[in-house]
């Protein structure tokens, strides 16, 4: 009798906290943000990538310390604040996640297929990606985003980018443009930011890379790109394909003038 009554509290408790915690799921993640503010897990990932950036590896046994990221040979601070930008040497327009795959080709000697295996890494599958991104993105911590789109290569891969961005097809008829260019919208719990208005523009884009509390991962903007993908009902883009370094650069570039604070703490 008394089992059952306190089971029976047990399970209207659990409940109530459900409830509540529906209720207050921003709250909740406000406050748990709070708590690791000091502490990001994705800390872990930052040093992590800094030793793969440092360790000489691949075929040829070099580091990518002279890995060329937009601001010259070597110099990692500051340059994901630059990026996508034109690269002379590819005569391409690159992101971060392409850029890096490059410089592990041509530098260490990797395939393509080595310089972007497990670009998502997952319990006992580790991604030596994430990690490296979450590095070279922390050094532009407290950088004021800058991206060019003077080149007209540059300039091209931002108007590509924005066309995909209103682009409408799918099951659903959605464009990213459905969810994220209206103020104040949200869907069920989660705010969509308006990535056509500055202020939110620059806030989401300046906090990614993420470590998502959900995954256990830090992730980079691809892969949040892919979630949105999949949310809209479109097929999963290719890894450091040029759609996705465009539609980037469409990001990158709006949120220009915003100072870069990721790698940032995501539910
Ligand atoms: C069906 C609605 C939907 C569509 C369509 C959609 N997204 Fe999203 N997007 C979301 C949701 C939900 C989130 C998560 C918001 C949160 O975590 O609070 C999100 C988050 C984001 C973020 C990160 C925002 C932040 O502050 O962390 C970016 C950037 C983004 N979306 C870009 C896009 C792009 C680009 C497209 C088109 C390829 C797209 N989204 C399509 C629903 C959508």
């Amino acid at each position: 009798m008394r089992r059952t009554s306190m089971l029976l509290t047990g399970v209207a408790g659990l409940a109530a906290t459900a409830f509540a915690l529906a209720q207050d799921q921003g709250d909740e993640i406000a406050k748990y943000r709070e708590l690791l503010a000091d502490g990001n897990p994705a800390e872990l990932w930052e040093m992590r990538g800094e030793e793969l950036w440092k360790a000489k590896a691949g075929p040829r046994q070099v580091s990518l310390e002279a890995c060329d990221l937009g601001k010259g040979p070597g110099v990692v601070k500051g340059a994901y604040a630059e990026l996508p930008r034109y690269f002379k040497d590819t005569g391409k327009v690159m992101d971060l996640e392409q850029r890096l795959m490059h410089c592990r080709m041509t530098l260490q000697g990797l395939t393509a297929e080595q310089a972007s295996a497990t670009p998502f890494g997952s319990t006992g599958k580790p991604s030596d990606i994430e990690p490296l991104v979450a590095y070279i993105t922390a050094q532009s911590r407290g950088v004021k985003m800058n991206v060019s789109t003077r080149h007209p290569q540059e300039k091209r891969a931002y108007e590509i980018g924005k066309q995909l961005f209103f682009y409408r097809g799918g099951s659903h008829d959605f464009a990213c443009a459905t969810c994220h260019s209206a103020d104040k919208m949200r869907i069920r719990m989660q705010d969509l930011p308006n990535l056509t208005a500055k202020k939110d523009a620059q806030a989401a884009y300046t906090s990614w890379p993420a470590y998502r509390v959900s995954q256990g991962e830090v992730r980079t903007m691809q892969h949040r790109l892919n979630d949105c993908f999949r949310q809209q009902r479109f097929p999963e883009p290719m890894y450091a394909s040029e759609a996705i370094t465009a539609l980037t650069m469409f990001l990158a570039a709006n949120a220009n003038g915003g100072v870069y604070n990721g790698p940032a703490l995501k539910r």
